[in-house]
């Protein structure tokens, strides 16, 4: 099995993708809605959710696991991966999701951190949650690789609680409306939604975004580079049905009602 975790109910937009993509592997999803946002907490209390998060999904079984959270991958992940995992699960594996979207924002690939001259200077807009954009961590990246792309970033705080809260369609659109309106788009080409339960409400951004400014898609984006990965690590395949298991620390009667209406209709979470 694959593990996906996410703060809630957001990397179904990412597993979504993953199945279509790996329909011969089986997934473990681990949606950690009993603490959900995690834009609020502290640094301290997403590595914490983070590793008890990974570590359940690893003890059920899951020798890779996707971070399908931007803000855990940015604020946890290279912590989790330089030195708790190397001691408590040495095998296995944890993937984020900001890796791949700075590889294709700047055209390089991750493990060359060497500019890179080909890129055109763009100006890119990142919508993300308070906590990825305060971190920084998309903009020192793609800055030590393509410091021509200019990144304007957009904190939307309060739209993850929405979702998980299931706001109806009139405030979230309106929401949204309002943060692009407190953005200056001027010259911006593409979009990034730096948040993995931005995607379910993508139809609203599209609505509200200038009609020149494209969005980048995250779930594709992140999908194509764990096919790549299992492709050169053949270790972490399985050779699975397309089974997929959802697993919730919240309430799974509430998050069954919402996230069917925003991802799918059959799914089913169960408490863990
Ligand atoms: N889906 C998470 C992300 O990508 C939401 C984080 C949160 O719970 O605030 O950032």
């Amino acid at each position: 099995m694959i593990g996906v975790f996410d703060s809630g109910s957001g990397g179904l937009t990412i597993l979504k993708t993953l199945t279509e993509r790996l329909p011969d592997q089986d997934f473990l999803y681990l949606g950690d809605h009993g603490n959900a946002p995690y834009g609020h907490r502290s640094n301290e209390q997403i590595v914490e959710l983070t590793k008890a998060g990974v570590t359940r999904l690893m003890d059920a079984g899951c020798r890779l696991v996707i971070l399908a959270c931007n803000t855990a991958a940015a604020i946890a992940l290279r912590s989790l991966q330089e030195t708790w995992l190397p001691e408590q699960f040495p095998d296995n594996r944890i993937l984020g999701v900001l890796v791949p979207m700075v590889e294709v924002i700047t055209g390089v690939p991750w493990s060359q951190q060497n500019q890179s001259p080909a890129r055109d200077a763009e100006k890119i807009l990142l919508l993300a949650t308070h906590k990825t954009v305060a971190s920084g961590a998309y903009e020192e990246e793609i800055n030590k690789r393509a410091p021509q792309v200019d990144l304007v970033q957009k904190a939307c705080p309060g739209l993850v609680d929405a979702i998980e809260g299931g706001a109806g369609a009139m405030p979230l659109r309106g929401m949204i409306e309002g943060f692009i309106k407190e953005t200056d788009t001027y010259g911006i080409s593409t979009a990034v939604l730096g948040c993995t339960h931005f995607p379910l409400v993508e139809g609203y951004f599209q609505a509200v975004l200038p009609k020149n400014i494209s969005i980048l898609s995250q779930p594709d984006i992140v999908a194509g580079a764990l096919v790549d990965y299992l492709e050169r690590h053949t270790q972490y395949q399985v050779s699975g049905t397309g089974h997929v298991i959802l697993l919730t620390t919240g309430d799974p009667v509430t998050v069954n009602i919402v996230s069917r209406r925003f991802a799918d209709s059959t799914l089913t979470f169960t408490h863990v």
